[in-house]
């Protein structure tokens, strides 16, 4: 079985990382999710939802839900094999820390592992406007290898609810994760 890390932060946008782990696990992939401590609260707040109640709707055998402090876990380590790694909404705090190399928690020290060992690891950052911080941490992890996917949703397709916004940014980070279609949203020409 085919793994991904997932990472939710506590970014505006919990929606995104929510439909990743259900688009990834409906399409037989296994899930190492990975809330930061905000972002639990975030999801809670912005999805009216109880991470546990999300939790509980994922097909168990595929999903493996590990704290953000538990350094031991396995996608802290380079041995262990996934496909990369999404983290999904992405704040400015957790890009900052991905570029700077200070992994101080597991979020942060799987990104480090998908860098050191040249996996796809796509950031759907979510903050406006930017600072000159985040474009020179943005310009840090592209150098790195990562890349940087800006939870920035177009409207040439006529989306007529935030279903579809979502989606449109879902399709275009697991492309950039996987390089395959999910066929979510149809891009240019719609
Ligand atoms: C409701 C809410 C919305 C937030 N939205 C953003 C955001 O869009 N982008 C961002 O970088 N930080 C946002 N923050 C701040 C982050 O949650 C905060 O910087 C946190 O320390 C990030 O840590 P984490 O990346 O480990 O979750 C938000 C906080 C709250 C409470």
């Amino acid at each position: 079985m085919e793994k991904v890390v997932v990472g939710i932060t506590g970014a505006s946008g919990s929606i995104y990382g929510k439909r990743i782990v259900e688009v990834l696990v409906s399409n037989s992939f296994g899930v190492d999710l990975i809330f930061s401590r905000t972002g639990k609260k975030v999801f809670e707040f912005e999805t009216g939802l109880k991470v546990e109640e999300f939790l509980d709707s994922l097909p168990k055998d595929l999903v493996s839900v590990y704290s953000e402090d538990d350094l031991f876990a396995p996608p802290s380590s380079g041995s262990y094999e996934t496909a990369g790694m999404v983290i999904a909404p992405c704040s400015g705090g957790t890009l900052g820390h991905i570029a700077s190399g200070a992994s101080l928690n597991l979020i942060h020290r799987s990104a480090e592992v998908c860098l050191k060992e040249r996996r796809p690891l796509v950031l759907v950052f979510r903050e406006t406007p930017i600072s000159r911080v985040h474009v020179e941490n943005m310009l840090k992890v592209i150098d790195a290898g990562a890349t940087l996917l800006p939870a920035s949703p177009a409207f040439y397709g006529k989306p007529k609810e935030i279903g579809e916004l979502v989606d449109f940014i879902v399709e275009k980070a697991l492309k950039a994760l996987l390089n395959r279609s999910f066929g979510l949203s149809k891009g240019w020409p719609p």
